[in-house]
């Protein structure tokens, strides 16, 4: 009976063990190449562009040098495209000898010198999406291996050319064999975005128990109707996806795509805004080496990252969808704090929104309300008192608000202060 009981504690501790590795508490940040720089392999043309080591030590630089790092932008992930179309003579996978002449571990180190992490990417399947070796599920524990021995930090595993069988054994099976290595690595499944399904047929305990964040939709691409699709797609589905993410678990939306070519300034804002509200992984894919100032403000937005990296990891929500086009977004944060984000779908001009914090389910007492993109402190406010807050179309307004007791409080201070480390908070 002892050794039973035994057994099963067992079972039931290297059960847990296994689904917990550390990683992730808040929503990783870094960058991530296929956005902005997909399946270009043409070295010879484009040598600056193209998927090659060359690439990704160019943005590890950038991470490194241009205040990134700091502010907790700290993985640079390869993604499709980087492999040779053949594994070696050991089953292993290995990297385009011509684009990676130095390997991956070379790059690892390069990466790790400069205070960062290397992430790379993996389809549990015959191919990957562009077509590249793949992992199927007999390759599961050496891919684990040779990426562990690489010293990467984080695996992307993708879900092309696997039938829902596989996934469902393979996705649980690879987050063992990346623990079984002894390396931490952050694990991103993009297994519910092949399950889909409306409301989505997926299974988001397991998902939290096994991955540190995954893919629930679509790509994102180069445009406003895309980044719109995937903020509608999400908030239609609040109710399942809001309570899956937390600390160590996240969904996500997918890139950040400021500094490309399709977004506004605004628009840019919003998808910032947004992203920090739904606690998404803050994945930039642009090009870091002529990113403009107005794009690099944005994504270097203290506060906004701050609201997004907040530590209760508890994902916002759509609180109000008004019949004039604007949309209220919340997100409760430590220290009895909030983010609240005005949206306007509009496209006429900007909008005279009248609201009072009341009128958004805030407590009686009075507020101190910070301007995230504006980077300025509002006036205190007291929750019944009306205020107009005026939103360009596809844009957003988004505000940091603490109760006013609170914010004096040290202890609330230096959190949301400290972080940020800005004296403009003071
Ligand atoms: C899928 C993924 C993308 C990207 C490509 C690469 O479409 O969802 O994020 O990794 O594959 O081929």
């Amino acid at each position: 009976m002892l050794q039973v009981l035994v057994g099963l504690w067992l079972v039931f501790f290297t059960a847990t063990q296994a689904l917990d590795n550390g990683l992730m508490r808040t929503p990783p940040m870094g960058w991530l190449a296929w956005e902005r720089f997909r399946c270009d392999i043409d070295c010879e043309d484009d040598p600056q562009n193209c998927i090659s080591e060359v690439l990704f030590r160019d943005m590890a630089d950038r991470l490194a040098e241009d205040g990134w790092r700091e502010l907790g932008y700290v993985y640079i992930n390869i993604d499709d495209c980087w492999a040779s179309k053949e594994r070696d003579e050991q089953g292993r996978l290995q990297p385009d000898p011509k684009r990676f002449p130095g390997g991956i571990s070379k790059l690892a180190r390069y990466v790790h010198d400069r205070g960062l992490k290397l992430g790379i990417y993996g389809d549990l399947g015959t191919y990957t999406c562009g077509g590249y070796p793949g992992t199927t599920l007999d390759k599961i524990e050496i891919d684990a291996q040779t990426f562990a021995e690489w010293e990467v930090d984080m695996l992307k595993l993708d879900g092309c050319y696997s039938n829902a069988s596989e996934q469902e054994q393979g996705y649980p099976l690879m987050s063992k064999a990346l623990n079984a290595t002894g390396r931490p690595i952050g694990y991103s499944c993009s297994w519910p975005a092949y399950q889909g399904g409306l409301p989505p047929k997926v299974n988001y305990t397991l998902l939290g128990e096994i991955c540190n964040l995954w893919r629930n939709y679509d790509d994102i691409e180069d445009s406003w109707a895309s980044v719109l699709g995937i903020v509608d797609w999400f908030t239609k589905n609040q109710d399942i996806l809001q309570p899956a993410a937390g600390p160590g678990r996240w969904n996500d939306p997918d890139m950040l795509v400021i500094g490309n070519f399709g977004l506004s300034m605004d628009q840019s804002r919003s998808q910032m805004a947004l992203w920090a509200i739904m606690a998404a992984p803050l994945f930039m894919s642009n090009d870091l080496r002529t990113l403009n100032s107005g794009a690099r403000a944005i994504l270097q937005n203290k506060a906004a990252i701050s609201i997004n990296q907040d530590v209760l990891g508890i994902q916002g929500r759509r609180l109000l969808k008004e019949s004039n086009g604007i949309e209220v977004f919340w997100r409760p944060l430590s220290n009895k704090a909030s983010a609240l984000v005005f949206f306007s779908r509009r496209t006429d001009m900007p909008y005279r929104y009248q609201t009072s914090l009341q009128a958004l389910n805030y407590t009686a007492g009075t507020y101190k309300v910070y301007d995230v993109f504006m980077e300025k402190p509002m006036p205190m406010l007291k929750d019944s008192t009306p205020f107009v807050v005026s939103i360009n179309p596809s844009g957003v307004v988004m505000w940091y608000v603490a109760p006013s007791a609170e914010w004096k409080n040290e202890a609330m201070s230096s959190h949301f202060n400290e972080k940020l480390k800005s004296p403009k908070f003071l």
